[in-house]
């Protein structure tokens, strides 16, 4: 009997807006993200900038989240993620405001653009057209233009590669730089290894999938993996359809592991998911295990994630592309469009008089 999972009659009938043929697009739309930002010529000069704000939501804050987690050990200039209509009150003239709508019509980043305007900070802007591009052309804002056609969540590699080319080029990445290619050829193989064409039995991302379904999955990640469990987790709610919960390494020792002394019954549906690093700090590390050996006494099911590759940027990149997979083929086996966002929709369309 054929798999679910390898019944393409089947995916196709649920996957109408084709999320998963964009997820295998995911290399060749980072490499083309990297081109063109090398094409522009945004007026803004290297200077030093006393912090880096990324303004965005949900799909589009995330790229800015994997840019501060990538930066982290070598980064001397604070990045921060705003997720808000108003920003931090430290954002002033020596801040450099990266606004980043797939949309271009959100209306907690256009209100955080406006302040920022206000405030005098250098900005940037990053979208596909909208209110934001309009609003860019008007106040003369540099605006690196995204290619159209996405769901927001499923144009990460746009957002986070071209963050990334901006960043280098107003001098925020250095050395980190030269495990970019790395990370876009590591892609390239795991595509290979999770795509459609690859079979259940050989396909990792299907086999989680099948693993999962009936399971809440709460997403535990490695230190360097703060951002990716929680890309996780909101894949999970919006390409699947299910409620997720997601922690990281040595924070979850401090409350998640509580979770383990719920009733019974209830764990019995809950799912741990550990994306493992292969060079997690050693105190971190050892705890892990601990954490582990917990959970597994009352979790309903466990699965290790192990990120792949060996810089950090390929190591990120890895264990948030194979979530991508599992989320959207979990989403397929509960029979739902993993593109579809109803009830996002429904919130946007919310407006206070
Ligand atoms: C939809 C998605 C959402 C959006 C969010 C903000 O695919 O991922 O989380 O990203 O509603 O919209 P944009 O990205 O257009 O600013």
């Amino acid at each position: 009997m054929v798999h679910p999972l390898d019944d393409f009659d089947l995916i196709k009938r649920f996957d109408t807006n084709e999320m998963l043929k964009v997820i295998e697009s995911f290399p060749e739309m980072s490499l083309d993200a990297l081109k063109t930002v090398e094409t522009y010529n945004l007026k803004i000069d290297k200077k030093d900038f006393r912090n880096v704000v990324i303004a965005g939501m949900g799909g589009s804050a995330i790229g800015g989240v994997l840019l501060r987690d990538w930066l982290q050990p070598t980064c001397h200039t604070p990045i921060i993620i705003s997720k808000q209509y108003k920003l931090p009150s430290y954002v002033n003239e020596n801040t450099l405001l990266l606004a980043v709508s797939y949309s271009g019509n959100t209306e907690e980043t256009l209100s955080a653009l406006n302040e920022a305007k206000i405030k005098q900070s250098s900005i940037i802007v990053f979208t596909s057209g909208g209110k934001m591009a309009s609003y860019a052309e008007h106040e003369g804002i540099p605006c690196v233009k995204l290619p159209g056609g996405f769901q927001p969540r499923a144009a990460i590699p746009y957002q986070f590669f071209s963050l990334a080319a901006i960043a280098r080029k107003i001098g925020l990445v250095d050395g980190a730089w030269s495990e970019v290619d790395e990370s876009v050829n590591l892609l390239s193989t795991l595509r290979s290894e999770m795509k459609l064409e690859s079979p259940y039995a050989s396909n990792l991302a299907k086999q989680i999938a099948f693993q999962i379904k009936g399971y809440i999955p709460f997403i535990y990640g490695s230190s360097i993996h703060e951002g990716v469990a929680y890309r996780w987790n909101t894949q999970i709610n919006e390409n699947s359809k299910i409620p997720a919960g997601s922690s990281s390494f040595p924070e979850a020792f401090h409350n998640a592991v509580m979770a383990s002394e719920a009733d019974s019954e209830l764990l019995k549906n809950a799912c741990a998911i550990f994306l493992i690093d292969p060079y997690e700090q050693k105190e971190t590390a050892a705890k892990i295990q601990v954490f582990h050996e917990i959970m597994s006494r009352r979790f309903g099911r466990l699965i290790e994630i192990h990120a792949r590759g060996n810089d950090r940027l390929s190591r990120i990149m890895s264990a948030l592309y194979i979530g991508d997979f599992v989320s959207t083929y979990l989403g397929l086996l509960y029979g739902r469009n993993p593109s579809s966002i109803d009830s996002i929709n429904e919130l946007k369309r919310t407006q206070v008089k």
